[in-house]
């Protein structure tokens, strides 16, 4: 019974695995640790110079931010806010949606809760998945979201890519790109550029998880106290029965 169980949950998680990724496309793995303070401080910097023009993130406030990630308020408000913005205020775009809708076909979605439909994993590979194709109007498609309309607005940082394994059956080999224009950054910095903004994106969609984080740690630290007082105690009466 019990190994029938395992082997139906087994293919239920094949099952999953297999409807998340798109039909059999391996997703890269951000590997990211919300507990690193500094990769999220980071990722919100990446996030406000590259990203904020185009995104919002309209369910989180910048002093909540501020709070979370333990920044100045007046850090926030000098580099990540636009002028005359309160720090009370959710995070907006200033472009107008009709300007959005034009220069790109669609306005870009906000971000608030993206990482909760889309997943850490998804997310990354997204930022890691442009490449050149010059049919496209924005000289790039994605491999992880055909066809997307966002540009590859990181390619300073990454330089562009090409892709050389267009074979969707040939898994085995993985999937390869090239360098064509090298960027600022190397591969590896690249990375972890994506990946500190990945791990913003995933406080943003749950902030509560911080919170969480820093009782889980006030939970274990008095478990242990309260050890140590019930084993004193146990010795104590022990001492007096023997
Ligand atoms: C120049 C404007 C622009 C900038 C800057 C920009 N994006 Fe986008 N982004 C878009 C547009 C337009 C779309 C919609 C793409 C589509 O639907 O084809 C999009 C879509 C996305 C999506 C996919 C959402 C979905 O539908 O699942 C993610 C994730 C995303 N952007 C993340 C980012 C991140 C992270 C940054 C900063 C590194 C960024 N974007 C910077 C324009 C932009």
């Amino acid at each position: 019974m019990v190994i029938r169980l395992l082997g139906f949950s087994l293919v239920l998680l094949g099952l999953s695995c297999y409807g998340a990724t798109g039909g059999g496309l391996q997703l890269l793995d951000a590997n990211i640790d919300l507990s690193k303070k500094t990769s999220l401080q980071r990722g919100a910097a990446n996030f406000f110079n590259y990203c904020s023009g185009c995104h919002s993130l309209q369910y989180m406030r910048y002093n909540r931010i501020a709070e979370d990630l333990d920044l100045d308020e007046s850090l926030v408000k000098a580099n990540f806010m636009f002028v005359g913005d309160k720090i009370g205020n959710a995070v907006k775009v200033s472009m107008e949606p009709e300007d959005a809708k034009s220069w790109f076909g669609v306005q870009p979605p906000d971000l608030s809760v993206i990482s909760r439909v889309r997943g850490a994993d998804w997310l990354f590979s997204f930022l890691n998945g442009f490449y050149t194709e010059s049919e496209r109007p924005t000289g790039v498609n994605n491999l992880y979201f055909s066809q997307t309309s966002m540009p590859h607005v990181l390619w300073e940082l990454e330089g562009y890519k090409k892709f050389i394994n267009p074979s969707e059956d040939d898994q085995n080999s993985g999937i390869a790109f090239e360098i064509v224009v090298p960027g600022k950054l190397s591969q590896n910095e690249y990375q972890e550029f994506t990946r500190d903004i990945v791990s913003f994106l995933v406080y943003v969609g749950e902030p509560a998880r911080l919170v969480r984080y820093k009782l889980g740690f006030w939970v274990i630290a008095f478990l242990f106290v309260l050890f140590i007082f019930a084993y004193l105690n146990k010795r104590a009466i022990w001492e007096d029965i023997k």
